[in-house]
């Protein structure tokens, strides 16, 4: 018998979203249906509902979320119910060419839940990121729930989307490490995970760069070394200058946007490396000289999800968490119910936080 939850839908382009009756289908092979305690607000939601991913509308958005299995389906031996779970949204095959070549954070074919959660009058729902969280229980790929030790899921939830995918960027993607020098431009929530990353990794120069001197305060609490602030001083020289003048060894651009993405090329060192994990709107361009491209060597990346894998790395950091080392607690702004997703997202555009978490009722 599917279940009538309240869940958080996108209904149309840049609408305010709205708290819903949702059906959700028990688990079917290869599925769980998951009871979220807690769920984060990403930008990347709020690009879905403003039509900057696709137009598959209605969306039942959240997608940084952690819980408890409620229940399987036929064939699911990963996890059982009552299992505490961070959900990730790239639950990989292990069949596609790039599972086959040993780099299955690549992926090509990951999965998510067959059958729809839908309204109650039959209309199908695309979830956030094949998650949809913002809501009582969520239908997902058994591939998709992640076990860890219990801990808060206001805090580790987090680790389901933007805190990994910043703090992979730093480490995974950009391969950041001991002695290194690293700048982090657009330091929200994810920028800021790339700089604990860094942290964590080693690296002894960590600039941040931002236009809004709230976000640079935080930085400095999760190790930023240096900040710049670019609505007053140009973050090229800036980096230069707090690099010997050479650039870092690794840019973090964290916003997604042509201007930040051309700061990042020209503030890295020769052969340095410049990572995107900011998600560009599909009409944004960048054009630069083919000369540069070539002659500073190095590489330029994309950092899908930090180039993770859930299995190796939410364990990894739920233990750096616990054990006082990765401050996860420092990136929960506030606490909010499932109906207050509209207001976070104000908040987040006027950048008054770095997240807003819906705790679900009853599990707090
Ligand atoms: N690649 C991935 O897997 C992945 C995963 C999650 C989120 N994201 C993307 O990462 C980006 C950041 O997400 P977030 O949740 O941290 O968003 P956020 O809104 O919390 O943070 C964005 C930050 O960028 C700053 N900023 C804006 N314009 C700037 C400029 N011109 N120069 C410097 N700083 C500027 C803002 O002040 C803010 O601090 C988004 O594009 C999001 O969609 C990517
Ligand atoms: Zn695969
Ligand atoms: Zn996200």
């Amino acid at each position: 018998m599917p279940q009538t939850v309240q869940g958080v839908i996108a209904r149309s382009k840049g609408a305010p979203v709205e708290l819903v009756d949702v059906l959700v289908p028990d688990p079917g092979p290869g599925e769980a249906v998951v009871a979220v305690e807690a769920c984060g607000v990403c930008h990347t939601d709020l690009h879905y509902r403003d039509g900057g991913i696709n137009d598959d509308y209605p969306f039942l958005l959240g997608h940084e979320a952690a819980g408890r299995v409620e229940a399987v389906g036929e064939g699911v031996t990963e996890v059982q119910p009552g299992d505490f779970v961070i959900l990730n949204w790239r639950a990989v095959c292990g069949q596609c060419r790039a599972c086959r070549k040993g780099k299955p954070w690549y992926c090509f074919a990951t999965h998510n839940a067959t059958q729809k959660m839908t309204l109650i009058d039959g209309t199908e729902l695309s979830p956030a990121l094949g998650i949809g969280a913002f809501i009582e229980k969520t239908l997902v790929a058994a591939g998709q729930c992640t076990k860890v030790d219990p801990a808060d899921a206001a805090a580790v939830g987090l680790l389901g989307c933007g805190v990994m995918a910043g703090f992979g960027a730093a480490v995974n993607t950009g391969g950041v490490g001991r002695g290194d020098s690293i700048a982090v431009i657009g330091c929200g929530g994810v920028g800021n995970a790339a700089i604990a990353g860094a942290q964590v990794a080693g690296a002894t120069t960590i600039i941040a760069v931002d236009v809004d001197a709230r976000k640079l305060e935080a930085a400095t609490r999760f190790g930023a070394t240096h900040t710049v602030d670019s609505s007053t001083e140009d973050p090229v020289e800036a980096i230069r200058a707090l690099t010997g003048g050479h650039g870092a060894d690794v840019v973090v651009e964290a916003v997604g946007r042509p201007e930040t993405y051309e700061q990042a090329f020209y503030a890295r060192d020769l052969a340095g490396t410049v990572v995107l994990v900011g998600v560009p709107t599909p009409e944004k361009q960048v054009t630069l000289p083919m000369i540069e491209i070539f002659g500073r060597g190095g590489a330029l990346k994309s950092s899908w999800y930090g180039d993770c894998l859930p299995s190796r790395d939410f364990p990894m950091l739920v233990d750096l968490y616990r054990q006082g080392r990765f401050d996860l607690d420092a990136f929960v702004t506030e606490r909010i119910g499932i109906a207050d997703v509209e207001a976070a997202f104000e908040r987040m555009h006027a950048g008054d936080v770095l997240r807003s978490v819906v705790v679900m009722e009853g599990t707090a």
